[in-house]
């Protein structure tokens, strides 16, 4: 019987061209490290469940008895997770996070209020305010030996009069997990702002490597609760974007009353298989994410070992959670821009920091689930496309 890793190791890139999904279908012949989704296949417990969907054909709508097991798993995973103690019922299904932040924009905030972002941030956010009619306040995060931090006094300023602040943690693109003294002087300020919403997307705190630490945004304080929503869901660790289904959890009953008196209504509401996939990664998942987690702890750890020996000019720091690693590589000034870059010298597809917002330019975002050979292979092509350059300068 070999061992999940040794089953990860043995992937080829073959293997995952073959699969099909975006992150290696789309990467014009090139390797795959872009979108956030993982080489690593389905958990059992995952593939068992979606048996046994096919087998009962069970494609209709879901019951009332499905939604009640998702709320009820939600809550108990996300108890058992990170402290937060949450009552089943404060917990509503939708078919993904990023419409789920459309919802919140659209019936939660004033009609024409601004939105705030911290940036680098995930590439949909800074454009679905504009996409909404809705001004974008960006707060750019700055960066210093320690990692990256928010300008507080920026964060106020940008609040002001504002419909919502976006907070991302664990981050992506950066890969940092808030500690609870950051997210209380975050908490602090908002509450400053009493008609400003929060939209805590935390959709990657499951993916948290060991000694980590999630802070709930909502789980602060009281205020802090009622100007939360947060949205979570099984999708970045179990590998199920594909499936639509993430939770939305109200931590404010005025909020919750909304949405079941009408913004569920219009909804776009969970796949049947996605639900029961979820259900299954949050209540028997837990042995296939321990595994996972390790074995993506030794590829972070590869990375910090491959770039501190061959890249030294690309800056790198360990990511606290997330399969994501924003390489700075403004040093060395690459053309057109350090992803098209890597496209064509590396034959490395990875994605523009830039894109995450002008904090972002002259990084680019890797993601390193994928099996360690190929990630080998990804470096070594980089650091070989580096050292050209070089040569030949
Ligand atoms: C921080 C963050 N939020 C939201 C999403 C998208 O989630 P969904 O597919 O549920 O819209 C992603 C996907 O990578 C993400 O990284």
């Amino acid at each position: 019987m070999t061992s999940l890793s040794e089953r990860i190791d043995a992937t080829t890139v073959s293997d995952l061209q073959a699969r099909g999904s975006q992150k290696w279908a789309d990467s014009f012949g090139a390797m795959g490290a872009w979108i956030a989704e993982m080489d690593f296949g389905l958990a059992p417990e995952i593939a068992a469940a979606m048996d046994d969907v096919a087998a009962r054909a069970f494609y209709g709508y879901p019951p009332t008895s499905l939604w009640r097991e998702l709320r009820e798993v939600t809550a108990a995973f996300v108890g058992d997770t990170t402290g937060w103690r949450i009552d089943a019922r404060q917990v509503a299904g939708v078919s993904d996070v990023i419409h789920a932040l459309s919802l919140v924009i659209s019936h939660y905030t004033a009609a024409g209020s601004a939105i705030v972002l911290p940036t680098p941030a995930y590439m949909p956010f800074l454009d679905l305010p504009g996409a909404l009619g809705r001004e974008l306040r960006q707060v750019p995060l700055a960066r210093d030996d320690d990692g990256w931090h928010l300008d507080l006094d920026r964060l106020d300023r940008a609040l002001d009069g504002a419909g919502a602040l976006v907070w991302v943690n664990p981050h992506n693109p950066l890969g940092k997990t808030y500690t609870r003294e950051e997210t209380e002087a975050v908490v602090e300020i908002v509450a400053r702002h009493p008609g400003v919403r929060v939209f805590s997307d935390e959709i990657h705190a499951p993916v948290l490597y060991p000694g980590g630490r999630h802070v709930p945004y909502a789980s602060v304080n009281d205020e802090a609760a009622s100007q939360a929503i947060t949205a979570v869901s099984a999708s970045k660790m179990w590998n199920l974007a594909g499936l639509k289904c993430a939770q939305l959890i109200f931590s404010n009953p005025a909020d919750a009353a909304t949405w079941s008196r009408g913004v569920a209504r219009v909804s776009s509401h969970p796949s049947t298989p996605g639900m029961v996939a979820s259900i299954a990664a949050y209540r028997d998942g837990g042995a296939w994410r321990a595994e996972i987690l390790d074995y993506l702890d030794g590829n972070r750890r590869l990375l910090a070992e491959i770039t501190a020996a061959s890249l030294p000019e690309v800056g790198f720091r360990v990511p606290d959670a997330t399969y994501l690693a924003f390489l700075d590589l403004r040093a060395l000034s690459l053309e057109p821009d350090p992803r098209r870059f890597l496209l064509t010298a590396a034959g490395l597809n990875v994605t523009d920091g830039a894109l995450c917002g002008e904090a972002g330019r002259g990084f680019v975002r890797l993601n390193f689930a994928t099996p360690r050979p190929v990630l080998r292979q990804m470096l070594e092509r980089t650091a070989e496309a580096l050292d050209a350059t070089r040569t030949s300068a």
